[in-house]
């Protein structure tokens, strides 16, 4: 039985990223299989019918999958963005989304923080997303946004996040706020096997170092979505529920930070770590 955030989220689920047509779909249905029930996806990534049509063909009931989705900077504009949720439903299949995203915030504010934050909070009322959060944002914005849909309302900041890239003062902030962060590349990518100390404590534990990585980002209170399109891995990467890191695990780990972030394209805002 996989945990869940306060806001209800499983803190170990799957991402999508590349992975379309009928090979994304099969391996959305090994994962389903293997017991994987919170699946990541965007507007952006091409896999929203294959999402769709993978819980479709499990014999799941909608209920008992989460689904994130991201609206894409590309259509946060007034005119666009409730049009392309709308889309991503019907692509999806579905009346409503589990956890709806801003997948990165608008580069120099071209189009208003107020416009596109205020439309995620009408999607809720809508009925179209059960819950809202963010992707990419650094503190300043997290704090605008606080201002302007109050405390609590939102359930996640998805970032990149892995034992090579910490982020410890965005880190300490969500803490605060009781906000939970959602690691994007949980696995730098599958860089975190290669990787001597997480190898040594999975061996300590019986498991392996990538399950080490996301067994740490859960214990510092982070949701987890690793992407595999390997039966194998994706067993591999559900062990990491099992894992109890003791003290020295985790200092091990917290010296591995090397500020090492892998996604940084010219729209990103400036990061805080
Ligand atoms: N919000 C954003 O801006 C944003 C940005 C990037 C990603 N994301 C989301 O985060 C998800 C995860 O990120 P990601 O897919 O880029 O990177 P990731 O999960 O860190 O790594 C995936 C890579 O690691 C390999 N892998 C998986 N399990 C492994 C294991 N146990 N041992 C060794 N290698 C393993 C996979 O290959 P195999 O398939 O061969 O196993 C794949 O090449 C994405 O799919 C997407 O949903 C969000």
């Amino acid at each position: 039985m996989i945990a869940t955030t306060a806001h209800g989220i499983p803190k170990l689920g799957l991402g999508t990223f590349g992975r379309t047509g009928e090979d994304g779909v099969s391996a959305l249905l090994d994962a389903l299989e293997i017991g994987y029930r919170h699946i990541d996806t965007a507007q952006s990534y091409d896999t929203e019918s294959s999402v769709g049509e993978a819980v479709r063909r499990s014999g799941l009931a909608r209920s008992e999958v989460f689904i994130t989705t991201k609206v894409a900077d590309t259509n946060l504009a007034k005119a666009d963005f409730l049009p392309s949720v709308e889309k991503s439903l019907e692509t999806l299949g579905v009346d409503g989304v589990d956890l709806l995203l801003i997948h990165w915030p608008s580069d120099k504010d071209a189009v208003p923080f107020e416009d596109y934050m205020l439309a995620l909070a009408h999607t809720q009322e809508k009925d179209w997303a059960k819950r809202i959060g963010v992707s990419n944002f650094p503190i300043a914005l997290l704090e605008k946004a606080e201002t302007l849909l109050g405390a609590g309302a939102l359930s996640t900041n998805q970032v990149e996040l892995h034992p090579f890239l910490q982020s410890p003062k965005l880190t300490a902030y969500a803490k605060e706020k009781s906000l939970p962060l959602t690691a994007y590349m949980p696995l730098a990518k599958g860089k975190v096997s290669k990787d001597a100390v997480l190898e040594r404590i999975g061996e300590k534990h019986g498991v392996t170092a990538a399950a080490i990585s996301l067994a740490f980002l859960m214990a510092e209170g982070h949701v987890v979505i690793p992407a595999s399109s390997s039966p194998d891995r994706l067993r591999e990467n559900m062990t990491a529920i099992g894992v109890t890191l003791d003290a020295d695990d985790m200092a091990a780990i917290r010296a591995l930070d090397q500020g090492g972030r892998m996604i940084d394209p010219d729209k990103a805002p400036e990061w805080d770590d």
